[in-house]
């Protein structure tokens, strides 16, 4: 399987793992469920009614919740919510309800006097969807050149949106080239279901088509045009953006939003902004954050001032569990049962689990219990993660039929990313996938964590939009107290670092470590991020980029990745590295549908390569394409037809970047690629070169261990290495996937030898027995020069493979 991690965090994985231009190939969700699930504690014991602690903020008239502390907190009909359904409303009518629309002016006059700006409002205020329109019509985009005024106008519009009429007329009427006769607006997100579904609501708002005056980019899919005036991207795209153009000159104004969560790529951001404010007075950054740490994002521009929305929100009873529960999906469905059965309607419930996996569980088993319940309101099981396809994800904003509820079950995505309407009662797990680096494993893993305090209040404050609501625990008042951080670890201090120091390296940042930064990244992550490249060969022995650097960097891949398709071009293989390379920057396309476990994972058995699961992905794309748009092909075998579709349009933006790169397109002279090997070791081997570090040996039937940290990690049980018949005693893996225990995903036979020739700093030939690992550790820890201080190598056993 192409079985990746993903997650819900920014990071990269619905996950988070850094969006974008930071994403490792593996993208955003956990691409495919493990055979094995996650490690679920027992059986629950204690469910969670009970206790009521709320509310955190009381009922504006009434006595509280907490009085009996029994239990019965005060109870809310909801004939207390608001009268209308605001979504009914005509847009205009929509928009002048939001609570960021009373603050229209004062925001416009502090973006005309500020550099920098902080805006602090409750999700769902409009900041996202309103703060770039309310500019817009402000007349920020225009610029008078092409009018023959020469230079900028700069706001200072009267807001009535004379000067934003004129830069849409200007806009809709653009040059075709790309060149812009405007300046943009940038909002960046730190996902990309995100900036996806903003785009498209704003446009919806503003009434012109999706990619018009409105335009969304993330990374492999853009939809601007030369008329883009208000582009919603992730962070991750605008970061890479910035590595050509390191004053933003195309932007007027950039609103980093949703800061709050700290990603990865928006931390950097921080620090490109605060250079290109140095450069350009004309610019203008907003800040937004749904959280108060806006503070500290003040302090980081100089004092810049902070904005708050006044909220609008509704008391929320919060409920702990007694004990902790057990099961957490389990425990979640009961919960969200018993609030169905007995909370009037309307009010729908949100629950909060961690990732693509335990939610698609989740919604199979509420739609099954549901089934059995003949007494039970109508209801709606919605799920709602990164990686949903775009219909499913639409289903999200439209209105339920009347008289159904909603029972939405969701990743920290609904946290303060996407404002659900009509959310009455909130069922937290406590739980969230975060990728974090794993001293222990040498690497990053998706790790299941507890939410921080700060997630815990979001999450309960998501009930609390429309009406009083309820939020319903499911950790213990002492979890939350004793247990939960106040805020989540910054990403920027938990994961590999390696591509967004190729990135400030390319930006000529040559110290990484005196780049401003509002939380420095620990040294040691640093320094191993300096030596993963330099063993990648992308920065010197100094510790400066190299030309093979900025060849990497210039790919909107990890670094690794991008080595894979460098390798291959010399190895003569880069056709099937970049089919191979892209269908690794999408979301597994293997289905195996609940209940059709057994036909689904047969149909994938017979795509299987034996030696390598790179080479079967590189098979079912192949076989795809030569069913040649059969429809139903796809459906028949078991795979997702859009993320083929997906993986074919990734392939050829790769393609694009390569021969853009300068390099070869074909294969090298025949005598040299025949003494590399076949094709099938040839490509293995460009796996090699790039991903030598995800090492494993083989020390028992079907048991490996990664050789620089010697920990023990299986084969992922959908691996094609699983049913083969030879035992691979070395296999390089894309990466490890934690659930009950370290599972490789993607995983390729190599040999010994190989690992050696690329990585002699790393691992050594043993005349006798074999290669082998010159070090445990990998480098980690090692500050630069790398060559100073290089890691012991570790040994790999040679046992006649035939290698080096
Ligand atoms: O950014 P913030 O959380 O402050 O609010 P927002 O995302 O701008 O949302 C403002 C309003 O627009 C909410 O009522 C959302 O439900 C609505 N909205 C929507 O209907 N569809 C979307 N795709 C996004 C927002
Ligand atoms: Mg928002």
């Amino acid at each position: 399987a192409a079985a990746s991690s993903g997650e819900e965090t920014p990071d990269g994985g619905e996950g988070g793992a850094a969006e974008d231009a930071l994403a490792p190939a593996s993208g955003d969700e956990p691409r495919d469920a493990p055979a094995v699930g996650p490690p679920r504690p027992p059986p629950p014991g204690v469910k969670t009614e009970g206790v009521a602690v709320g509310p955190r903020r009381p009922p504006p008239s009434g006595d509280g919740a907490t009085g009996d502390g029994g239990g019965n907190p005060r109870t809310v009909s909801a004939s207390d919510a608001e009268e209308v359904d605001v979504t009914t409303l005509p847009i205009p009518e929509q928009r002048r309800r939001l609570p960021v629309y009373a603050a229209r002016s004062e925001v416009l006059s502090a973006v005309r006097e500020n550099a920098v700006v902080v805006v602090v409002g409750e999700t769902g205020s409009g900041k996202t969807t309103q703060i770039a329109q309310y500019l817009y019509e402000d007349g920020w985009t225009a610029v008078t050149a092409a009018a023959g005024g020469g230079g900028r106008r700069r706001g200072g519009g009267d807001g009535t949106g004379a000067a934003g009429t004129a830069a849409a007329a200007a806009g809709d009427v653009g040059p075709a080239s790309k060149q812009h006769d405007h300046l943009l607006i940038g909002i960046t997100q730190p996902r990309r279901v995100a900036a996806v579904s903003v785009a498209a609501r704003v446009a919806e708002e503003m009434s012109t088509p999706l990619g018009g005056t409105v335009g969304y980019a993330i990374r492999f899919e853009e939809r601007t045009s030369p008329g883009t005036a208000l582009k919603f991207m992730t962070d991750g795209i605008l970061l890479r953006e910035s590595v050509s153009d390191p004053d933003l000159s195309a932007y007027a104004v950039v609103i980093m939003d949703e800061a709050h969560e700290r990603s990865l790529a928006t931390d950097v951001l921080f620090g490109v902004l605060r250079r290109a404010l140095a450069a350009r007075a004309d610019l203008r950054v907003i800040i937004t954050s749904a959280t108060l740490e806006a503070g500290k994002f003040a302090t980081f521009f100089g004092g810049a001032p902070v904005l708050r929305i006044p909220g609008r929100s509704f008391p929320v009873d919060i409920f702990h569990a007694r004990t902790p529960a057990g099961d957490y999906v389990d425990a979640a469905v009961w919960q969200a049962l018993q609030v169905h059965l007995q909370a009037p309607l309307p009010g729908d419930i949100l629950i909060f689990l961690t990732g693509a996996e335990d939610v698609e569980v989740a919604c199979d088993e509420l739609r099954t219990r549901l089934e059995r319940l003949d007494t039970a309101p109508p209801a709606v099981v919605l799920p709602v993660y990164a990686a949903l396809p775009a219909e499913a994800q639409a289903r999200i904003f439209a209105p339920p039929p009347p008289g159904t509820r909603r029972l939405i079950v969701a990743t920290n995505i609904a946290e303060t990313s996407l404002t659900l309407n009509g959310v009455v009662y909130v069922i937290d797990s406590g739980y969230c996938k975060l990728k974090a680096h794993s001293a222990r494993l040498g690497m990053d893993a998706l790790l299941l964590c507890p939410t921080s305090q700060s997630s815990a209040d979001q999450r309960a404050g998501r009930a609390g939009r429309t009406a009083p609501g309820k939020a319903y625990r499911l950790y213990t008042q002492a979890a939350y107290e004793d247990e939960m951080l106040p805020a989540a670890v910054p990403e920027i201090q938990r994961t590999n670092l390696s591509h967004v120091v190729l990135l400030l390296l390319s930006l000529g940042v040559d110290d990484v470590l005196s780049f401003p930064l509002l939380d420095p990244p620990r040294k040691e992550d640093v320094a191993g991020a300096l030596w993963s490249l330099w063993s990648l060969r992308a920065v010197s022995d100094a510790g400066r980029l190299t030309a093979r650097g900025r060849l990497l960097s210039s790919f909107p891949l990890e670094p690794a990745a991008a080595a894979v398709l460098v390798a291959a071009a010399d190895l003569g293989c880069a056709d099937e590295a970049l089919t191979v390379v892209a269908m690794l920057s999408v979301p597994s396309v293997f289905l195996r549908p609940h209940g059709r476990e057994a036909p689904a994972d047969a149909a994938r058995a017979r795509f299987a390569v034996p030696d390598s699961d790179h080479l079967t992905l590189l098979h079912v794309y192949d076989r795809w394409r030569a069913a040649g748009g059969d429809r139903g092909w796809a459906a028949d075998h078991y795979l997702n037809e859009r993320g083929l579709r997906k993986a074919a349009d990734v392939r050829s933006q790769l393609a694009d970047v390569y021969r853009a790169a300068g390099l070869p397109a074909g294969r090298p002279a025949s005598a040299a690629a025949g003494a590399m090997g076949d094709p099938s070791g040839r490509l293995r081997r460009a796996v090699a070169a790039a991903y030598f570090g995800n090492a494993a040996r083989v020390v028992g039937r079907g048991r490996y261990v990664h050789m620089r940290t010697g920990v023990e990690c299986g084969l992922h049980p959908s691996s094609a290495l699983v049913a083969a018949a030879a035992v691979a005693d070395y296999v390089v893996f894309h990466e490890l996937v934690w659930t009950s225990r370290e599972w490789m995903s993607v995983v390729s036979e190599v040999e010994g030898g190989w690992l050696a020739e690329v990585a002699p700093e790393l691992y050594e030939v043993r005349t006798a027995r074999g290669v082998r690992p010159l070090a445990v550790g990998g480098g980690r820890g090692v500050v630069a020069p790398p060559r100073a201080a290089p890691p012991a190598p570790a040994r790999v056993e040679e046992a006649g493979r035939g290698g080096a």
